[in-house]
């Protein structure tokens, strides 16, 4: 997928699914997913940082979670957010920070709201970056909202998301996320606009939706807002196995016999081949001189290491 398949997709009556992903070893489940597109979101902030809000992400914390999840799933496109107060501190400080999370691997950025910034969204397209807009529940502005709430109930609040919508279609956005507003309020908007509208909580008459990893995957217990869906009790399965392990251990069944490496009889020289790993390294560590299994599957810098 690139930029221009989010219009066709649009276009052609075709859903866009998009997911969060902040780490490498997820970046390469949804590598192999069917998904089309992921966003490293400042949620990550919470999911991966354990904070209360998303305010706390920087820049620097999203380039570096971009670029992991750039290196795991390198044929997807990545959309990175500009983080709190990133884009409103003059077009320079913005211009940095949109400069780093495409050099980590991002194709596209994404920005809160419009109010103030419509001219920065301009120059960030005119650069070549594509943005995409959010609007409705903005978490950026959770002290202006006074918590994370619905929006746009009211006619006259959907009629000032319609018309923030097309402030950023026409600043150059080439979608918009629209998050927690009535199904109503995001049809209009869907309808009123030609660029996509990716939605989280706006329910189903939008061009595509986007969920939070964790959220999707059931490794978020206790948190079960009303738009969500989780797909998988992934808290669960981990648990498990984690107390699996742990009864291996104590009870003397992990590591067992063909788990283990044995001595070599012989003491012979060691040969290096050009990467300096014995052949004799390599054979004890592999299985009749091929990676074991989960070896195979892995990327080729983790394979190494087996
Ligand atoms: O940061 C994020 O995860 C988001 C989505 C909820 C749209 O912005």
């Amino acid at each position: 997928m690139n930029v221009l398949d989010f219009q066709k997709m649009k276009d052609e009556g075709r859903k866009i699914s998009m997911v969060t992903c902040y780490d490498y070893s997820s970046a390469r489940a949804v590598a192999e997913s069917s998904v089309d597109c992921i966003l490293v979101g400042d949620s990550l902030a919470m999911t991966m940082h354990g904070h209360p809000n998303t305010l706390s992400a920087t820049t620097a914390m999203m380039a570096l979670h971009t670029a992991a999840v750039a290196r795991g799933a390198p044929s997807k496109f990545i959309v990175a957010d500009l983080p709190f107060l990133s884009y409103r501190k003059g077009l320079k400080e913005a211009m940095d920070s949109v400069h780093e999370l495409m050099s980590a691997g991002a194709h596209a950025v994404k920005l809160e709201g419009v109010r103030g910034h419509a001219e920065i969204v301009r120059h960030i397209v005119d650069s070549g970056v594509p943005v995409m807009g959010h609007l409705g529940l903005t978490p950026q502005s959770v002290n202006l909202l006074g918590g994370m709430r619905v929006q746009a109930r009211t006619d006259s609040e959907a009629d000032l998301l319609a018309s923030q919508a097309r402030e950023l279609e026409e600043a150059g956005c080439f979608s918009l996320v629209l998050e927690c507003v009535p199904s109503e309020a995001a049809r209009k908007v869907t309808d009123l606009l030609k660029i996509p509208t990716i939605g989280i909580g706006a329910g189903p008459r939008v061009s595509g939706q986007v969920l939070v990893y964790q959220d999707l995957l059931g490794l978020n217990p206790g948190f079960k807002p009303r738009f969500l869906r989780t797909y998988a009790n992934a808290f669960e399965v981990i648990l498990d196995a984690l107390d699996a392990y742990d009864r291996d251990v104590k009870g003397g069944k992990f590591p067992s016999e063909s788990e283990s490496y044995e001595s070599h009889p012989i003491d012979r020289p060691v040969a290096k081949s050009a990467d300096g790993i014995s052949r004799r390294h390599r054979r004890l560590c592999s299985d009749n001189g091929r990676a074991p299994r989960r070896a195979r599957h892995a990327a080729p810098a983790l394979a190494r290491r087996v």
